[in-house]
């Protein structure tokens, strides 16, 4: 099973200046019990975004860079590659962005686990459009913003349209 992961506005965007939009604690939490024991992919932008691996998951990070090495994690070359080393270490594998690779990936994924934050934020990186032909919304649970966390949320999880 292939699973995206992301979080996004009502505009699908997802990222500026190479960073996230928000700060929503209660969706970081989902995130590491959605990720935590399985491999998760990454593009190299995300990855440097982040700063750092993600701990109790094999962090796989897809580069064209031949020259780059960080400790902790694993670099490879393309999304094939990726993919082949996350199913050796589990057959649960997660895709954490960003927008480059979620755009090569939606059609090599089984689920979306989208966090829609009610917000309209400019974005310079987006989610490619969840096509209504191709996927269907599962399981919907709506948060409201709180101190902490200052925008509405809904947690979704959309499964892909078997073709027969
Ligand atoms: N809201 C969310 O859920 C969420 C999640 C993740 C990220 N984000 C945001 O998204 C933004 C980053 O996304 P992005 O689209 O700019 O970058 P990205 O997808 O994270 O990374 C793009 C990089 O991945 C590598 N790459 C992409 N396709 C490849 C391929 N087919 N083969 C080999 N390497 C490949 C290239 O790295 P090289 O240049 O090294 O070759 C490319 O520059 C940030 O703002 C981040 O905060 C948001």
């Amino acid at each position: 099973m292939i699973t995206i992961v992301v979080a996004m506005g009502e505009k699908n965007e997802i990222g500026s200046d190479n960073q996230l939009l928000w700060h929503l604690p209660k969706d970081l939490k989902h995130f590491k019990n959605l990720t935590s024991g399985h491999p998760v992919i990454m593009g190299r932008k995300t990855y440097e975004s982040i700063g750092k691996p993600l701990p109790n998951r094999t962090n796989i990070v897809i580069s064209r860079k031949k020259d780059w090495f960080e400790e902790g994690i694993l670099i490879v070359g393309s999304i094939k590659e990726a993919v082949k080393f996350a199913k050796k270490i589990d057959e649960d594998i997660f895709i954490i962005g960003g927008g480059n690779i979620y755009e090569q990936t939606m059609d090599i994924t089984d689920k979306l686990e989208v966090t829609l934050v009610k917000a309209d934020l400019k974005a310079d990186t987006f989610f490619p459009k969840i096509d209504s032909k191709a996927w269907v919304k599962t399981q919907e649970i709506c948060h409201e913003k709180d101190e902490k966390n200052p925008y509405d949320f809904c947690f979704q999880t959309y499964e892909k349209i078997k073709s027969e």
